[in-house]
């Protein structure tokens, strides 16, 4: 059952996600130290809806895990595809079984295997930068590139289709594209899809497509549609959040030349992954994504919040909790990261996060090594921030090496 979120005026609500401190723009907005003090639960507008900004570490914990919180929101924004419900806005038992038709594709030892393959991705995307000159956008020239071949190649995806489907991906991931636009987007990669599974229903391969196929739709426990969708919700996570990490824990390196060298010139594979998971935290590039709805009277954080009103996670505020955290605002590549929020937390907690993970344990570290003089090639001030995106991150990052 779907419970729709009540409409009621968002006049005078704060919007989330808030306002970053231009000078400060990879900590979460000022404003939520005070949310996080202050209330429990803020009332918000998100994205023109009035809803529930959770922004406490433990508040999010409890949200994200009690059985009368729904993560079936009827989003009004037009980002669900044409009729077809995709499995991280479903509740168990249906998300479950669809989850699994996909996981053993982002086992450890599924990445664990990947890896060679994403290294020496890595280093043909710098030999090409190097090639080109002494400059570029990092984003174009290498934090997107990685993660969409990547997924491309899990997927069974043409790579030489990726401009067409990061065209469609920034449309939905807009804060400020129309219902119009997202639905017409929508529509198109969907389209795009059903066209692939038809072309692999005839030239089958052994990337995950063509396995589902083979597994579940030809069985008859899986139809086309639904494949063709999650296949989307795939393509999209796959690229867009690893690429905005890629960029914007680079840009947090630089502002730290000594944590820099320490990854640079490691050899320790435990640095490295301690640096990764202290990104993530520190970072919380999912800023406004993470909705829910309440499906009974709950009170969390001392709110009572009432069926049918929404509920947005600020996976930011969480991660930067000092009731969780000591210090929070420091990136401290050796503070113990656990309990960390960034991949979500509960059932629906990311289904990519190993191979994030992988991604990001290559991708840093071998930008490092390779370009040891990398830096900024604008000022700060410059640098345009996806404040206007759901997920966070740089729109382009010019460096110079
Ligand atoms: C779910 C973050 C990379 C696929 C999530 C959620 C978060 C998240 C916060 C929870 C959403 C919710 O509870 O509503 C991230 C971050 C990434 C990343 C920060 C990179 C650094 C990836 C990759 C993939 C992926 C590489 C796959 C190819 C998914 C999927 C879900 C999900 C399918 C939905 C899971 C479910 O509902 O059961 N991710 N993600 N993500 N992520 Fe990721």
């Amino acid at each position: 059952m779907t419970t729709k979120p009540q409409h009621s005026d968002v006049t005078g609500l704060p919007v989330f996600p808030g306002d970053r401190d231009a000078r400060c723009p990879l900590d979460p907005a000022p404003v939520y130290q005070e949310w996080r003090r202050t209330d429990g639960l803020r009332r918000v507008n998100w994205n023109g809806l009035p809803a529930w900004a959770v922004s406490r570490h433990e508040d999010v914990r409890v949200a994200m895990t009690d059985p009368r919180i729904s993560a079936e929101v009827e989003m009004q924004q037009g980002s669900h595809g044409p009729g077809v419900t995709v499995f991280p806005r479903m509740d168990d038992p249906e998300h479950a079984r669809l989850r699994r038709m996909l996981t053993k594709d982002f086992t450890v030892k599924r990445v664990q295997a990947l890896r060679p393959e994403i290294e020496k991705m890595a280093n043909t995307f710098i030999d090409e930068m190097v090639a080109s000159g002494d400059a570029a956008d990092l984003v174009q020239a290498y934090a997107l590139p990685i993660p969409s071949m990547v997924i491309s190649l899990l997927l069974g995806v043409p790579y030489s289709d990726h401009a067409f489907f990061q065209d469609i991906t920034s449309v939905l991931m807009s804060r400020t594209t129309t219902v119009e636009e997202k639905l017409k987007a929508n529509a198109t990669i969907f389209a795009y899809l059903l066209d692939l599974i038809g072309k692999k229903e005839h030239e089958p391969d052994d990337a995950m497509i063509s396995r589902v196929l083979r597994e579940y739709v030809e069985p008859g426990e899986l139809n086309r549609e639904t494949l063709a969708m999650n296949g989307f919700i795939l393509l999209n996570a796959g690229h867009e959040t690893t690429a905005n990490m890629i960029a914007l824990g680079t840009l947090a390196l630089l502002g730290l030349p000594d944590t820099l060298a320490r990854i640079r010139d490691t050899d320790d594979p435990k640095v490295i992954s301690g640096a990764v998971e202290e990104l993530l935290r520190h970072l919380s590039i999912v800023h406004s994504l993470v909705a829910r709805v309440a499906t009974e009277d709950i009170e969390i954080g001392g709110q009572l919040v009432r069926p049918g009103e929404l509920l947005v996670m600020n996976l930011p505020a969480a991660n930067r909790d000092p009731a969780f955290y000591d210090d929070p605002d420091r990136l401290d590549i050796d503070r113990d990261t656990r309990g960390h929020m960034a991949f979500g937390h509960g059932v629906h907690q990311c289904l990519g996060q190993v191979l994030a993970r992988a991604e990001l344990e290559i991708a840093l570290p071998t930008l490092l090594r390779r370009l040891p003089g990398l830096r900024l090639a604008v000022p700060l001030s410059e640098i345009r921030f996806r404040n206007d995106m759901s997920i966070y991150g740089v729109h382009e990052l010019p460096v110079a090496w």
